[in-house]
């Protein structure tokens, strides 16, 4: 069976940002049983119609690069009980094709949500908010099981970075059940 690959878009664009470094955990978890790659997408500009046709080099890179992708797996923190700003812009621009001759590149693509936030909510709200929107776009969700760590400054090592100490079960357990849920759905094309 050919290698799946799936494509991390993390919802932070700060360096050390716990959600990416959670994103390079799941990465290491699932080693070399999965193609594992995280977008950069810092290069893609603010939604404005004005720019859409035709679209910057960055969106059609990101299209691209989500297109040839089995599943997206989104690490999302929280902002004000939502998700990061710089996340719907993206989506937004996802959620448009090329051209009228193409089909948006989200449709169908199998998803899977994690968060780590300071607070006790974890990102339970932000993800939410990500599955209405993700769920119009006819994203294949895999809503069980979803990932919120909640309280991430006490999941920290001495040199401030992630160390997972109580969730990373929880993480294995998600990546195996993203792994076997985007199988299923290559199994049936
Ligand atoms: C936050 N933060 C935050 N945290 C939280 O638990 N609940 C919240 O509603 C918010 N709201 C919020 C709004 C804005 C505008 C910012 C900039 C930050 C804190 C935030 O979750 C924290 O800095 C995380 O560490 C950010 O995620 P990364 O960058 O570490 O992945």
């Amino acid at each position: 069976m050919k290698k799946i690959k799936i494509l991390a878009i993390v919802g932070s664009l700060r360096k050390e940002s716990y959600n990416r470094q959670l994103a390079l955990a799941a990465k290491e978890i699932l080693g070399d049983r999965v193609d594992f790659a995280l977008l950069d997408y810092q290069d893609v500009p603010l939604m404005n119609e004005d720019i859409e046709f035709p679209a910057p080099e960055a969106v059609k890179r990101v299209r691209e690069e989500v297109k040839s992708a089995d599943g997206i797996w989104f690490f999302t923190p929280e902002y004000n009980h939502f998700f990061p700003g710089v996340l719907k812009n993206l989506i937004d621009w996802l959620s448009r094709p090329n051209s009228d001759k193409e089909p948006q590149v989200l449709a169908g693509k199998p998803a899977a949500i994690s968060g780590t936030s300071p607070g006790m909510a974890g990102t339970s709200l932000a993800q939410d908010h990500l599955v209405t929107l993700i769920s119009f776009l006819n994203m294949d969700v895999m809503n069980a099981p979803r990932l919120t760590i909640p309280y991430v400054m006490q999941q920290l090592d001495s040199d401030g970075k992630l160390a997972l100490k109580d969730s990373y079960p929880f993480l294995e357990k998600q990546a195996n059940a993203f792994v076997d849920f985007i199988q299923k759905r290559v199994q049936d094309q």
